[in-house]
């Protein structure tokens, strides 16, 4: 079978260092190992809109945002299709047919829209489009028979839902039209879930705890030096803990053993320095520094990409149209075989006339 990839993110903001270990790496990483004949990467403005509705300004804004950002980290528009949800018009199609097979019981179980509920502070006052973005979601996964999808584990929910929807179909309308996808995680444990910058669980922009791709080298190290460490850690020489501290788990995601050559040959592992630091004596601007060090090497060519791209926005929309149109092709395809199996393709069915012709 031939391996396809669809993945995507909502266009609600720039795209941060969590994103970026949490699976834009990845993706480069998949893209460049030859192994999937179809990548899809899509700007998911739809979805966004669900929570969004109020804000199309947002959306608009951030989908050039997210494409510099696709494009900075590498992502190859030669080899990976890279497309806005929205243009899409047979995913809209798919979702109103997909929804006849979820229950409304079953979306309010959904752990990750349960959370985004309270988060939001909905109460029950939920829209109706924004309980039903898990069904949406199976409709792009599906609509690319895309049987890999690279996501946090945020998003295992979705791929569950989708799971169902595809089994449920694929039953009722008895033919293997839809294929199940599988989630693929990060591999690394600290990647599931960068903290914040204030080692708040999470970096998201509404606690302004987020270290952007797009950010300059200086604005990288000043929130690398304000970064929150171990509060008990006050003088050098006191013994310092490493769990919980926001630089070392950085460091845990990012550091390589070629970094202490490179910035810090005082040390040869990343262990050492832990021990170090436990046992009192290293201060913590010095862990910072070096934190520093490798994630603006990280970052560099990350930003050189993008300077080239911000230079010919007008190209960045002529991939996203191309992305789309491709991308369109292959979800019309779909949609067909779904409606063919679902026996809604009245007008190119003979048999509907032969079978009311008198013998
Ligand atoms: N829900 C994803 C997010 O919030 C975005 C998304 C929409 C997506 N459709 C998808 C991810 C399909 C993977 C597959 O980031």
């Amino acid at each position: 079978m031939e391996k396809t990839i669809l993945t995507g993110d909502r266009p609600t903001g720039r795209l941060h260092l969590g994103h970026y270990v949490g699976s834009l790496k990845r993706r480069v990483e998949l893209q460049n190992s030859g192994e999937y004949k179809n990548i899809f990467i899509m700007i998911a403005d739809a979805q966004a809109l669900t929570d969004n509705f109020d804000n199309p300004e947002k959306v608009r804004q951030n989908i050039l945002e997210v494409a510099l950002d696709y494009l900075s980290v590498g992502l190859d528009p030669k080899i990976s299709t890279l497309f806005i949800q929205s243009q899409i018009t047979e995913l809209t199609e798919l979702t109103f047919y997909y929804m006849n097979l979820v229950t409304l019981a079953r979306l309010q179980l959904n752990p990750t829209v349960k959370s985004e509920i309270q988060l939001r502070n909905f109460k029950t006052s939920i829209p109706v489009g924004f309980l039903c973005y898990p069904i949406s979601q199976a409709a792009d996964i599906t609509a690319f028979k895309a049987d890999t999808v690279p996501v946090g584990e945020d998003q295992l929910p979705m791929i569950e839902q989708t799971r169902e929807i595809v089994r449920k179909f694929n039953h009722i309308y008895g033919e293997e039209v839809l294929i199940e996808p599988k989630a693929l995680l990060p591999d690394n444990q600290v990647c599931m879930r960068l903290p914040g910058t204030d080692g708040k669980a999470k970096m998201s922009k509404s606690l302004g705890n987020c270290i952007y791709l797009s950010d300059t080298q200086e604005e990288v190290q000043k929130k690398i030096m304000s970064m929150y460490t171990d509060p008990t850690h006050l003088k050098v020489s006191d013994p310092g803990h490493i769990e919980g501290n926001t630089v070392f788990t950085y460091l845990d995601a990012f550091c390589r053993p070629e970094h202490f050559e490179k910035y810090w040959n005082e040390y040869s592992s990343l262990d050492e320095v832990k021990e170090h630091y436990q046992r009192g004596g290293l201060g913590d601007v010095k862990v910072k520094r070096f934190l520093n060090s490798i994630v603006n090497e990280e970052l560099e060519p990350i930003r050189a990409r993008r300077k080239e791209y911000e230079k010919d926005i007008e190209g960045v929309y002529e991939i996203l149209k191309e992305g789309t149109q491709r991308a369109k092709e292959v979800a019309s395809k779909t949609l067909m075989e779904v409606k063919n199996a679902m026996k809604l393709n009245y007008f190119d069915n003979k048999e509907l006339i032969t079978e009311r012709l008198p013998k």
